[in-house]
């Protein structure tokens, strides 16, 4: 930002009051309810996280070294050998809890499957030879573009069982993104299915995947999950069904032993700018970490918990906390197949109720879109399994912890922010619900083991007041580097504050010591020389009681350098004056933060992994013509307020 700045530092608007110790019955079950986490590991991190690989994860090889450390790159437990798929079926069954449930899940339709962890264990032994038939070997790369099924995971831990790096791409991605991330990886066989169910149709994915291979010339053998039951071309020689592979494929694969620093897996990410980058994860570390936080995070008591993560596998979480994290702690965990308004806006607290869901995990978009819906929706169902309930993807608005706590957690639930990203690899900033005393929009503390702070725009480090996160050491599940692009990697998370990880996002600290995330620092305004985060300018607007959702935006203005523009999108049968909501950012955060207009709109432009596209409605905004939208979920809504601004510019 180039305008003459009177305080360098994003501004602190937004003061939230309203706190939440966990309740006495909460912590009497709890697994933490004391501080003593923390106080080992910020005496010696390596040593606490040695402790949490020791007692978590299960080794063929002890270590030799906890650490290595030579900026930017780490690399954890090394000299130590283990296998991931192992770690996540093979010790449960040799534990005696083969018929355990892992996976209870459900299809869009209303079709169900109830998967063991023996079960699993099979299917995921007979896949790894099956792949192994297809010429996959250790070091190389396996694409998969699936649906919500449980094939999604079985060929994750086939790879992993055999030392193949996944790169999963999302379903709903294009087939140029798709042969882009195939290209850039240069997989071997592609995992794809005829297609998949969401919102009462059939989706098919196997033309997607034929277009995208016809120019991926790496790319052998694809195999193909039957599921969407819909037509589809197989091409003698390069393509297999996957049950006919799993009918001849031998029964046993044994799990061998990898390095901790084997890859693990590639995950694509988007950010905003240039091509996507290849986040590159390994074995030990990333293993430790997903399922130490899995398990104290959500405070998971694997015997009597029922788990559900609402992500798609296609992105971090659903690798860290559907896969990975839950499987490795022996979970069991419901996955569901589709969208959550098919074929009613209550399919997801029937789910609940259905399984008795103890530990819900899902988007601030989601919630805001339940906020929409009205409270009628969960109201309907019996929501008195839940015990913990958990948000990530985006800041949570202030309202929309509150509304999450009261009509989803009824009050009872310790709800956990967790911040964390696809580079981070698990979770790092969040509350420990037996532990930490909660506030309505605040991802409290970094975890025990993770080191955060605060910086301004040199680089010093500040103790309240807004500025830019940074993580200052570094941790066993972080990238180890952008696949093929180095340079690219110390310029984007290491470049701007030396010595320090980058996060790319805002945050301030309250006097308490709380951290508060400020969204990306790329969509601070600047408003006559103030910072202004687009963060606290939504929330200020959530917590209207008619607001369900709001994005805003900095858009040029002669005056002021930016003004702010805000689009909102009402809750179900209420309505506002732009005037009165105007005034009432005014009351909750200042004047300076007042939008000079307020579009209102039924939605919002969002990622496929549903966060606010900012970009585009900075576009809109400014009247220029759309960049790159091939991340949009929906075109039609940026279509839509284009226009709307058009005809505003006319009047
Ligand atoms: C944002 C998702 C505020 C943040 C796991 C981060 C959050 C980006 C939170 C990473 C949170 C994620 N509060 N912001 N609790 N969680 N973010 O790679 O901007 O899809 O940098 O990983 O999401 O998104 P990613």
């Amino acid at each position: 930002m180039s305008e003459a700045t009177d305080s360098p530092n994003i501004s602190d608007l937004l003061w939230e009051q309203r706190k939440f110790p966990p309740s006495a019955a909460f912590q009497a079950n709890a697994l933490v309810s004391e501080t003593h986490l923390y106080d080992i590991a910020s005496e010696d991190y390596e040593a606490f996280w040695a402790t949490q690989a020791t007692e978590t994860v299960t080794w063929n090889k002890p270590w030799n070294t906890i650490c290595e450390w030579k900026s930017p790159y780490s690399k954890w437990f090394i000299g130590g050998e283990l296998n991931v798929a192992y770690n996540c079926l093979d010790r449960h069954v040799e534990a005696g809890n083969g018929s355990k449930v892992a996976i209870h899940w459900e299809g869009e339709p209303g079709d169900t499957r109830t998967l063991t962890y023996a079960w699993l264990l099979d299917e995921v032994q007979k896949f790894s030879n099956a792949l192994k038939g297809l010429g996959v070997q250790k070091g190389d790369r396996v694409n998969i573009y699936l649906p919500m099924i449980p094939e999604a995971v079985v060929a994750m831990l086939a790879c992993a069982r055999i030392g193949a790096a996944h790169s999963v791409v999302f379903g709903g991605f294009s087939s140029q993104a798709l042969a882009d991330r195939i290209n850039d990886a240069e997989a071997k066989v592609l995992i794809t299915a005829d297609g998949g169910y969401r919102r009462g149709e059939v989706f098919p994915l196997k033309p997607q995947a034929d277009e995208a291979v016809s120019s991926t010339p790496t790319i052998e053998h694809v195999v193909v999950v039957k599921r969407g039951g819909n037509a589809v071309t197989m091409h003698e020689g390069r393509d297999h069904w996957y049950h006919d592979l799993m009918a001849v494929a031998e029964p046993v694969c044994v799990a061998e032993p990898m390095s901790s620093e084997q890859l693990l897996f590639l995950l694509y990410t988007s950010g905003t700018t240039g091509k996507p980058k290849g986040i590159m994860h390994t074995t030990g570390g990333y293993l430790t970490h997903v399922t130490y936080t899995h398990k104290y995070v959500f405070d998971l008591h694997p015997e009597t918990d029922v788990y559900w993560c609402t992500a798609d596998v296609g992105w971090i979480t659903g690798h860290s906390y559907i896969v990975y994290g839950p499987l490795s702690n022996g979970a069991t965990q419901v996955i569901y197949e589709g969208v959550p308004n098919y074929p009613e806006n209550d399919r997801l607290w029937s789910i609940v109720e259905k399984y008795k869901v103890s530990i819900f995990y899902t988007a601030p978009t989601a919630i805001r879109t339940f906020m929409k819906w009205g409270v009628e929706e969960p109201q309907k169902h019996d929501l008195s399994s839940l015990r913990v309930i958990g948000s990530v993807g985006e800041p949570i608005n202030p309202e929309a912890w509150m509304w999450y706590h009261e009509n989803i957690g009824q009050g009872r639930c310790p709800v956990v922010d967790t911040w964390w990203q696809t580079e981070t690899g698990g979770i790092m900033i969040s509350p420990l619900p037996g532990v930490t005393t909660t506030k309505p929009g605040s991802a409290t503390f970094p975890l025990p083991g993770i080191g955060a702070e605060v910086v301004d725009e040199k680089g010093n480090v500040i103790t309240r007041g807004g500025g830019y996160l940074t993580l200052t050491h570094p941790w066993p599940g972080m990238l180890r580097g952008i696949w093929g692009d180095p340079k690219r990697f110390q310029e984007t998370y290491w470049s701007k504050f030396p010595g320090r990880y980058f996060a790319g996002d805002g945050a301030k600290l309250d006097d308490d010591g709380y951290l508060w995330l400020l969204g990306r620092v790329d969509d601070v305004m600047n408003v006559s020389g103030h910072r202004i985060s687009t963060t606290e300018v939504e929330s200020a607007l959530v917590s209207h009681p008619s607001v369900a959702e709001a994005a805003v935006v900095g858009a040029n203005d002669a005056t002021t350098g930016q003004a702010i523009i805000a689009y909102v999108t009402l809750r179900g049968g209420a309505s506002v004056s732009e005037n009165d909501l105007r005034n009432h950012v005014a009351k909750e955060i200042g004047a300076i933060a007042k939008p000079k207009a307020i579009f209102f709109t039924p939605d919002l432009p969002k990622t496929r992994s549903g966060k606010i596209m900012r970009r585009l409605l900075r576009d809109v905004a400014e009247g220029r013509n759309l960049g790159d939208t091939t991340t949009l979920a929906d075109a039609s809504v940026v279509t839509e307020l284009q226009k709307r601004a058009a005809e505003s510019n006319e009047d």
